[in-house]
């Protein structure tokens, strides 16, 4: 099983968002190998809107009515629902996403999002039976026991172009030591054409994509399985 992570960041507005769908439904519907990936369990999509845009994204992948195409959640609050103004609980995702990106880098970077914080908000989503993907940018940011998916996001390579070789990110998934059970993603700057270097080692599971995943002609050519 392949992952392919689509994380839209704070891109899209609720027209945008149509019209991607709308295209995305086309260009599966032309990709026959894409088809019959997710209906043998051979790949799993998931698309991380942002918040606002969740409920809306969650009833257009409803109406794909394919299998393994998931809807994720960019963040999650530390705190458990109750009087908290403008944040989003984990039981406020209930029923709209099935995992929830932790610890980007983007929120370590320009939240200050510390490591407490960050394990609170893991415990908070899996007490809901909500699946982690906890991003890390290195052997520096602690890998929390019962995560079971981990996305390498090596700063550099992010947005910038730059993306990292895969013998690099398979060095670094040897350094995590990493339970043989646990996946392993790379994030940061996959496009179409780099894929392909990605996609020959079993060792990398899966793939966050943000720039290429704005839009979805990119995205699908993206998931050459
Ligand atoms: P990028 O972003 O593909 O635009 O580099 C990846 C990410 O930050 O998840």
């Amino acid at each position: 099983m392949k992952y392919f992570v689509a994380n839209w960041k704070a891109h899209k507005n609720l027209a945008e968002t149509e019209e991607w769908f709308q295209i995305f439904k086309e260009k599966l519907s032309q990709n026959t190998k894409i088809i019959d990936a997710l209906q043998q369990n051979k790949l799993q999509i998931v698309i991380c809107p942002p918040h606002s845009l969740l409920s809306r994204v969650h009833e257009l992948v409803t109406a794909l009515s394919l299998p393994n195409i998931a809807v994720g959640a960019q963040d999650v609050s530390s705190y458990d629902e109750g009087s908290y103004t403008g944040e989003d609980a984990a039981k406020n995702l209930e029923g709209l996403v099935k995992y929830v990106i932790i610890g980007h880098s983007e929120r370590r970077r320009l939240r200050g999002e510390t490591e407490e914080e960050i394990e609170k908000k893991i415990k908070r989503i899996q007490a809901r039976g909500i699946e982690p993907l906890l991003c890390i940018r290195g052997t520096e940011d602690k890998i929390v026991e019962g995560v079971k998916f981990i996305v390498y996001e090596p700063v550099h390579a992010i947005g910038t172009g730059e993306n990292e070789k895969p013998e690099e990110v398979l060095k670094m998934r040897e350094s995590l030591h990493l339970a043989p059970d646990i996946k392993f993603f790379y994030g940061g700057s996959v496009n179409g054409e780099d894929i392909a270097s990605y996609l020959g080692s079993d060792r990398i599971d899966g793939f966050f994509i943000g720039g290429a995943s704005l839009d979805p002609a990119s995205f699908v050519d993206i998931m050459k399985v």
